[in-house]
């Protein structure tokens, strides 16, 4: 690599580059189609209505769920999380969750406990591991809903979803998984595994836009909305339509950020999870060795590579995660993200509440020279 090469390793925040067919399924939505779609029968809004169902469509497939209507888009995964809480809880319900999620969770349960819905957090190891049968022992008669998340930002630690779907199942309890970080990074089936709801972003993994994302609802389930108006279906109607995904979607969709999600959803279709999986891991056991190497770094988080995601939180002998993270941007081009990442919890858990981390983040996108780059440039950071 060459020092003037900018090297983007803050993926967990949003994926930078995007896939060559993103961009230009965005342009091409934009210029040749540009409807709205369910509004007329006209070229355009067929087409729009079409697009926005083929992507619908792929994310069933990655997403392991048979019916396509069974997923509402959202502007992302916080605001899916948000019609989940709201949308199904009610005063005297109580939720439990663990020290591992992301603000997007925590701050909906917080504003929850003023309108009489409270929580339990259950405390993850100090890797960021969760202890199912903690999560059990939390469970009570008015427990309405689990959330857990599905891979932490700061950690980068893979959560048993599975197996907490079948304590959930056993006790009759919805589960909310929280795939942020893992929508197109790990293999996911709502069916097989039996999640009942699935919020994920658009703009991480699944390299689609910012302002896209989503909630998967099972059959059966109903999650009353928190925003009404019109859905283009049923319009001589005040009341709004019961139907999925109608019952979520009001307002005129992202038809243009759907197409660059259905375009990167396709993307991870055709290079196949197992295959995107096992690159992260690599450049993710690299860069763990490496630093390993180097001295005077120290990282968190699992120390199977199997239970963890491309997310290396790493902290200094002696540097501050701040100065590191400004001195790679400015010195060496290399992109991270420093701080508490919208997840205090989490870094109580691991002991990083005081300094938070310098977060190293990977996508599909990045390659081991680039890893390399950012050991070199480290090296010659702590050296002084
Ligand atoms: C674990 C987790 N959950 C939820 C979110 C929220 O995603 P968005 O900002 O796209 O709503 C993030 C974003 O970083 C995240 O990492």
């Amino acid at each position: 690599m060459r020092r003037e090469d900018s090297v983007y390793l803050d993926n967990a925040a949003t994926t930078y580059p995007k896939p060559e067919a993103v961009y230009l399924a965005v342009e091409g939505f934009m210029r040749e189609v540009g409807g709205s779609a369910g509004r007329s029968g006209h070229r355009r809004a067929v087409e729009t209505g079409r697009m926005v169902y083929s992507a619908r469509e792929s994310l069933a497939r990655l997403l392991g769920a048979s019916d396509p209507l069974r997923i509402a888009f959202a502007r992302n995964a916080t605001e899916a999380i948000n019609v989940a809480v709201w949308g199904l809880l009610k005063r005297g319900d109580h939720v439990v969750t663990t020290s591992m999620e992301h603000n997007s969770v925590m701050r909906p349960l917080h504003a929850a406990a003023s309108r009489g819905i409270s929580h339990t957090v259950v405390t993850c190891g100090r890797d960021g591991s969760l202890d199912v049968a903690l999560l059990a022992e939390e469970i009570r008669p008015e427990t309405a809903l689990i959330v857990v998340n599905h891979a932490s930002n700061v950690t980068g630690t893979i959560l048993p979803v599975a197996d907490v779907a079948q304590v959930a199942r056993e006790r009759c309890v919805p589960l909310l998984v929280d795939a942020a970080q893992t929508a197109g990074r790990l293999p996911i089936s709502v069916e097989l595994d039996g999640i009942d709801m699935l919020a994920f972003t658009g703009h991480k993994e699944l390299f689609g836009l910012q302002g896209t994302g989503g909630l998967y609802v099972r059959e059966g389930l109903d999650v009353a909305p928190i925003c009404f108006g019109g859905t283009g279906s049923s319009s001589s109607s005040l009341e709004q339509p019961g139907d999925m995904p109608d019952r979520l979607e009001s307002g005129t969709l992202n038809a243009h950020g759907i197409a660059g999600l259905g375009a990167g959803v396709e993307f991870v279709l055709s290079e196949g999870v197992d295959r995107i999986r096992a690159h992260e891991v690599e450049l993710t056991r690299r860069l763990l060795e490496g630093l390993n190497r180097l001295g005077g770094a120290r990282t968190y988080g699992p120390s199977a590579l199997e239970q963890r995601i491309g997310v290396v939180p790493v902290t200094f002998d002696r540097m501050w995660p701040p100065d590191a993270a400004e001195a790679l941007d400015s010195r060496y081009g290399i992109a991270t993200r420093p701080g508490m990442h919208c997840s205090p919890l989490a870094h109580r858990t691991i002991g990083t509440a005081e300094t938070g981390v310098l977060r190293v983040s990977f996508s599909y996108l990045n390659t081991a020279a680039e890893v390399d780059y950012l050991l070199e440039s480290l090296s010659e950071l702590i050296a002084g």
